[in-house]
């Protein structure tokens, strides 16, 4: 059982779908008091090779992912230091941005961005009892991934040592550890759940 989840918190965004929604409801299931947070947006990706990448493609993308972040956790840090509230901000990278993707600049820039914005912030708010960290993705059976091409599927499950894409629950459970009280002393660290891809 984690320690320190029950009866605290949790605000979950991205939580109508997918990875936010399974994470939302094992965060219930640990007794937290989970606030949704969800804009029902389709399309969080905007795929171009990049010698035919329009500017809106690129801004598209960078706001929605890595000024998205920013704003969610500048909102939630500047109430939780006012307050005096100590506590855990997960956020959310990807494989592309460690290794970047073919045909995904936009996309793997905002997730390399946001694995060091979570640094810095993290860097910043450890004086303050705050931990920063960010969940890595690989590719994990979503309405999102199943949009992906069927020969692009074949390439990472190729390139994928398990060989299989992840499920929702395998990734879950790794945000709730690093919201809860058992990840005490980890902060500004990125956690890659991704069948082995990266390695
Ligand atoms: N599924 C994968 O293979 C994979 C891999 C790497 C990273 N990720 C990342 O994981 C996160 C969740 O992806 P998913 O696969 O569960 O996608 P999904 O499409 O299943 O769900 C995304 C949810 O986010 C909501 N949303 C979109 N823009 C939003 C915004 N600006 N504010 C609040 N909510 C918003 C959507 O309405 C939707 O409910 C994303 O950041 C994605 O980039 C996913």
């Amino acid at each position: 059982m984690l320690s320190g989840l029950s009866g605290k918190l949790a605000l979950v965004a991205g939580a109508g779908s997918g990875i936010g929604k399974t994470v939302a409801l094992k965060l219930a299931a640990h007794d937290c008091k989970v606030g949704l947070f969800d804009l029902n947006k389709e399309g969080i990706t905007r795929d171009a090779m990049l010698l035919k990448m329009t500017d809106d493609q690129w801004d598209s993308i960078i706001s929605c992912h890595l000024k998205g972040s920013f704003l969610f956790t500048q909102i939630l840090a500047r109430q939780m230091v006012k307050a005096k509230i100590s506590g855990s901000i997960v956020n959310t990278g990807s494989i592309s941005g460690k290794i970047g993707n073919t045909g995904q600049a936009n996309y793997s820039a905002a997730k390399a961005g946001i694995i060091a914005f979570s640094k810095a912030t993290a860097r910043e708010l450890a004086p303050k009892g705050i931990r920063c960290n960010t969940v890595v993705p690989g590719f994990i059976n979503t309405p999102m991934a199943n949009a992906i091409p069927p020969h692009i599927k074949q390439m990472v499950l190729m390139m994928t040592p398990m060989g299989r894409f992840g499920e929702t629950t395998e990734i879950a459970d790794l945000y709730c550890f690093l919201a809860s009280e058992s990840s005490s002393y980890i902060t500004g660290v990125d956690i890659e759940v991704a069948g082995g891809l990266a390695m």
